[in-house]
């Protein structure tokens, strides 16, 4: 492997220099910490550093699943979904000791970025490469700021997205409860109008859907495009879906055994939530402690009616379609 590949500690201070450079920036971004913005894309300060870093030497293998998604469409529910579809040769999902009935989904299918900004002072090279395969590996990042190893390797890519209403109101959330102790946030009216202006983590969303829309059309066998609203109307169909995209699909005898449905169960969000790591256990990284709760809210489809005006409504999914137009898909649920 050539020197550099999945980075050394001291490239991390190049990336730090350039986005503490000239790059446009909100203070408080659509909760309470700064936002910038890089190549067209709004990402949370602290992550764009391990972002770039994570671009530029991140080497993937053909067997790597990465899994991606912005903010709130449902992350922790796929990265547990896909853990258990590729991994249920070895832990099959009635089994007491499945690691997800002992940790969290962020635990066994780590952020790439995550990796970088803890391992910015050493590497994180030696850990990506002890990994076993296939390793599954999740991003928030734009198609456009993937490593190119990700496309050259042909691993599988799965995409997941979500009504723009919902992953708003749902960050809001988030961010409301994960915010450091007396820090203030940007008033709901005001996050609202940034979110509609692009400003959200790894935004505009609709770009970031618009991208890997495109991707999984121009490369099926290799990208799959998934929504949130469609894994909760059909969980077991999804899950065969992915287990068939994956290279892995069910055989006759695991579905006669109920095995898709097994895994749908062990990762439903009543069963997560009871896991004592989602319940009291926190997400650590270099930047935040976040409590595992926080990842298991309402879980609905539609949740946004109680939080945002139909006006607002209207306004956000005018945004939306006229963005996507052309680009043959939609996901617009109208009011
Ligand atoms: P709500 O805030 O609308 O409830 P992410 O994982 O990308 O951070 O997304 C979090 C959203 O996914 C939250 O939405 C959360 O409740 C929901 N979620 C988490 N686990 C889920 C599960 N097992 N099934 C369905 N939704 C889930």
């Amino acid at each position: 492997m050539a020197a550099g590949e999945n980075g050394c500690a001291n490239d991390f201070s190049k990336y730090e220099e350039l986005v503490a450079s000239s790059l446009p920036a909100y203070q408080q971004g659509i909760g309470s910490s700064p936002y910038r913005k890089y190549e067209g894309f709004w990402y949370p300060e602290h992550l764009l550093a391990p972002t770039l870093m994570m671009r530029d030497t991140f080497v993937a293998r053909p067997a790597d699943v990465i899994l991606a998604t912005t903010p709130k469409s449902g992350t922790t529910w796929l990265k547990a979904l896909v853990y258990c579809v590729v991994h249920r040769g070895h832990h099959a999902p009635a089994d007491e000791r499945h690691p997800l009935r002992a940790s969290s989904p962020h635990d066994v299918v780590p952020f790439l970025h995550s990796i970088y900004e803890d391992h910015r002072s050493a590497s994180p090279g030696p850990l990506l490469e002890g990994m076993p395969s296939p390793r599954v590996l999740a991003v928030h990042a734009p198609l456009t700021a993937l490593p190119a190893s990700v496309r050259e390797s042909g691993c599988r890519v799965v995409y997941l997205c979500r009504d723009p209403k919902d992953a708003f109101v749902s960050l809001r959330h988030y961010l409301d409860e994960i915010k450091p102790k007396g820090a203030a946030m940007t008033p709901f009216a005001e996050a609202f109008d940034l979110f509609c202006d692009g400003v959200s983590p790894f935004g505009p969303v609709w770009d970031n859907m618009a991208e890997y829309w495109n991707e999984s059309v121009a490369r099926p066998e290799e990208v799959m495009f998934l929504r949130y609203e469609d894994l909760k109307e059909d969980t077991v169909g999804s899950v065969r879906r992915l287990a068939a995209f994956l290279g892995c699909p069910f055989t006759d005898e695991e579905a006669e055994r109920g095995v898709p449905v097994a895994i749908v169960e062990l990762c439903s969000m009543d069963k997560m939530r009871s896991v004592e790591a989602n319940r009291d256990g926190m997400h650590r990284d270099d930047y935040l402690s976040i409590k595992n709760s926080a990842f298991f809210r309402k879980g609905e489809v539609g949740d946004w009616k109680v939080h945002i005006t139909l006006e607002m409504a209207r306004r956000l999914d005018g945004i939306v379609e006229e963005k996507l137009r052309g680009s043959g898909f939609s996901l617009i649920d109208q009011p």
